[in-house]
């Protein structure tokens, strides 16, 4: 495409960083890894970073850790990307789809209390496309309910709330990755957490359940594990990204502001409503528009690669098997969102001519 929706920032010294830990023999996970856990530790601010191999497993990890299984509810927002509910899933639990507001596409924390039950442990709210959630009113239902909150933030890497970034906002949090983020190591993920025994186990879990066992030279097995570890290589190129994370997110902001300003009052179009006192890292930059499928064929026949939001999940067959999955709600806004949402392209070298030929063809194609 030739205006591509994302680009991953690579340069000299990242290319450098990975040619040296291809020339160390050491490239499974190991001190690379280790360096790139605390700079993200450092930079989210919470006492523990754990680097993965997936968001996907990220989650499922979260969810083990805190023993959820066959007995479990865990509520999900219906638009999601399908991984959010595949972790529930996975550790056998049962998946309780609410709704999301249809003017912030996150989910409807009044459909979230009414969809708690004695069977419920825990929610997954999504901090979608960078726009970070209502912790207080997360943490009122959580001290309500006595459930756990596992935040699904794979978009939301540098995303704020009242000046606290996500990342210590819930009990677990859990980052992508992958390259449609701005932050990527090709695939991977992170969890970060304050506490320390879900740390350790889940450090140990992903990593075979090996123990810390610092008098002897062999490795002690305590748990039952399995291998979801981030390689040395990858691990390199996150830290090389992370160097320039700052400068990344403040042009990703500057980006978001133009498009708002060449956007503004044009009829056919809404932009959604970022969280009150949060701060959005636009991770992707999404508007709501009534033709959407329209534009959006039509903006990629012109080069210009512009993409849905993410799934509305009860609309997905591998969710219309009641055994695994309940629809709590009418799921107007999720349907809403899955029919109007169009993410732009937006990338750390975008140019202003770029920005305005994608809203000039956005313009072209409203029908207002
Ligand atoms: C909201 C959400 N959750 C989870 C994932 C899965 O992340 P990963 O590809 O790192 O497993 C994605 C991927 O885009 C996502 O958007």
């Amino acid at each position: 495409m030739r205006i591509p929706i994302i680009k991953p920032f690579i340069d000299e010294n990242i290319k450098c960083k990975v040619l040296s830990v291809l020339e160390s023999g050491y490239l499974t996970e190991g001190s690379v890894t280790r360096e790139f856990e605390e700079v993200c530790r450092e930079y989210l601010g919470p006492r523990h970073c754990i680097a993965v191999s997936s968001c996907t497993v990220g989650l499922e990890m979260a969810l083990r850790c805190l023993n959820i299984g066959p007995e479990d509810e865990v509520i999900v927002p219906d638009y999601t990307y399908p991984a959010t509910a595949y972790a529930v899933a996975i550790v056998g639990a049962k998946i309780i789809l609410v709704d999301v507001n249809p003017k912030t596409m996150l989910i409807d924390y009044d459909a979230l209390e009414e969809a708690i039950t004695p069977s419920t442990s825990a929610v997954i709210p999504v901090s979608l496309f960078g726009n970070p959630l209502d912790y207080d009113r997360l943490k009122a239902i959580k001290k309500k309910f006595g459930i756990y909150i596992v935040e699904d933030a794979a978009c939301a890497l540098g995303a704020e709330y009242k000046g606290r970034r996500v990342g210590t906002l819930a009990d677990i949090t859990v980052f992508s990755l992958h390259p449609r983020k701005f932050i990527t190591t090709g695939e991977g993920g992170l969890i970060t957490t304050e506490y320390d025994t879900w740390a350790a186990w889940l450090t140990s879990y992903k990593k075979f359940g090996i123990g810390h066992n610092p008098s002897r030279e062999e490795s002690v097995f305590e748990r039952i594990g399995t291998n979801y570890k981030l390689s040395n290589i990858l691990a390199a190129i996150g830290l090389g990204q992370m160097q320039h994370i700052d400068g990344l997110l403040i042009k990703r902001k500057k980006l978001a502001s133009i498009y708002i300003q060449l956007l503004d009052g044009m009829k056919g179009l809404s932009l959604p409503l970022t969280t009150p006192a949060g701060s959005h890292s636009y991770q992707s930059f999404s508007v709501l528009v009534e033709n959407r499928d329209h534009i959006l064929e039509a903006l990629r026949s012109q080069g210009i690669e512009v993409q849905i939001g993410t799934y509305s999940l009860h609309l997905q067959p591998a969710f219309q098997n009641s055994q695994i999955c309940q629809i709590k709600s009418d799921m107007n806004g999720s349907n809403y969102a899955y029919k109007h949402c169009l993410t732009l392209p937006l990338y750390h070298d975008m140019c202003t001519e770029d920005q305005k030929e994608v809203v000039t063809a956005i313009k072209s194609y409203l029908k207002d």
